[in-house]
């Protein structure tokens, strides 16, 4: 008979499995946050509204027939303004952002619409609408994001999601799976996903199929970890362990053993 060599959940200390148990929901939570910031960042870049690679090779590599002016608008940005103004502010951008219009039609439109936000006092990050040389900015070729703003989200996305990665991932190798290679693979996956996720936004710029690796890739690691999430929730708290189990680590304890 194998040995199992790692304590299940069934014989953890309830105070385990109820820290374990928070950490998961919020995680969870999180996770689902995450999905949607996805969503409501790159969806609709394209003009589809659904995710698509198109979307992902606009924000990383840029939109060779638009301005980031235009990406906005059709991303996050949509509900900033209505069909009509939308429609002057593509003519106006299509017809190369000419600044002789700009005073006429368009300030009036950023000045009613875009710059309680968009000027420097009130957000220094964002581009500054206040002044032509701010709008100038975005109404350029969309190149993308920077090469800055990538190093920025990758770090924050390498440093964040392997410590995620990590806690679920111990949680989890408290579970029973057979066979060992499954467990260890589910363990793997993340970690070997986030690293090939990272680097194909640097690579979209370069070759543009590497926008399926992103998807990929973030599908696979969602995977993972949704596995290890349910498989930890469901037996930790429902799972009737097997003989094999209950042989190698003898009793099971009392589950008001705190
Ligand atoms: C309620 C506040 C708010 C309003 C109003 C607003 N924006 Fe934004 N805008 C933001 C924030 C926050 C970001 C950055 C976050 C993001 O990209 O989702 C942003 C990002 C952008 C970007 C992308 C900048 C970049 O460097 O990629 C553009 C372009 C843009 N906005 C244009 C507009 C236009 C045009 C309007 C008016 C129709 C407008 N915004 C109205 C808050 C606002």
């Amino acid at each position: 008979m194998s040995k199992v060599s790692y304590v299940h959940f069934k014989f953890l200390p309830m105070s385990v499995r109820v820290l374990f148990t928070s950490v998961l929901l919020v995680f969870g939570a999180a996770y689902c946050m995450a999905m949607l910031q996805v969503w409501f960042t790159k969806v609709g870049l394209d003009g589809k509204n659904y995710l698509t690679a198109k979307d992902l090779v606009i924000a990383y590599s840029g939109n060779s027939d638009g301005s980031k002016m235009q990406t906005a608008l059709q991303g996050p940005m949509a509900d900033m303004l209505d069909a009509d103004n939308k429609k002057i502010i593509y003519t106006w951008l299509h017809k190369g952002a000419p600044k002789e219009d700009f005073d006429t039609t368009i300030n009036p439109i950023l000045q009613d619409h875009c710059v309680a936000c968009h000027n420097t006092a009130a957000n220094p990050n964002l581009p500054d609408y206040t002044s032509w040389e701010g709008v100038q900015k975005v109404t350029s070729v969309d190149t993308g994001m920077s090469i800055a703003t990538l190093i920025r989200v990758s770090h924050i996305h390498l440093f964040g999601l392997t410590f995620i990665f990590f806690i679920t991932g111990y949680i989890y190798t408290h579970s029973y799976v057979r066979p060992a290679l499954f467990k260890c693979v589910v363990l793997a996956v993340p970690f070997l996903g986030l690293i090939v996720d990272v680097a194909s936004w640097y690579l979209t710029k370069v070759w543009h199929g590497f926008a399926w690796v992103v998807i990929i890739s973030g599908a696979l690691y969602g995977i993972a970890f949704t596995i290890q999430w349910f498989t930890s929730m469901y037996q930790m708290w429902f799972y009737k362990p097997p003989q094999e189990l209950i042989d190698s680590e003898g009793q099971l304890p009392s589950v008001h053993r705190g």
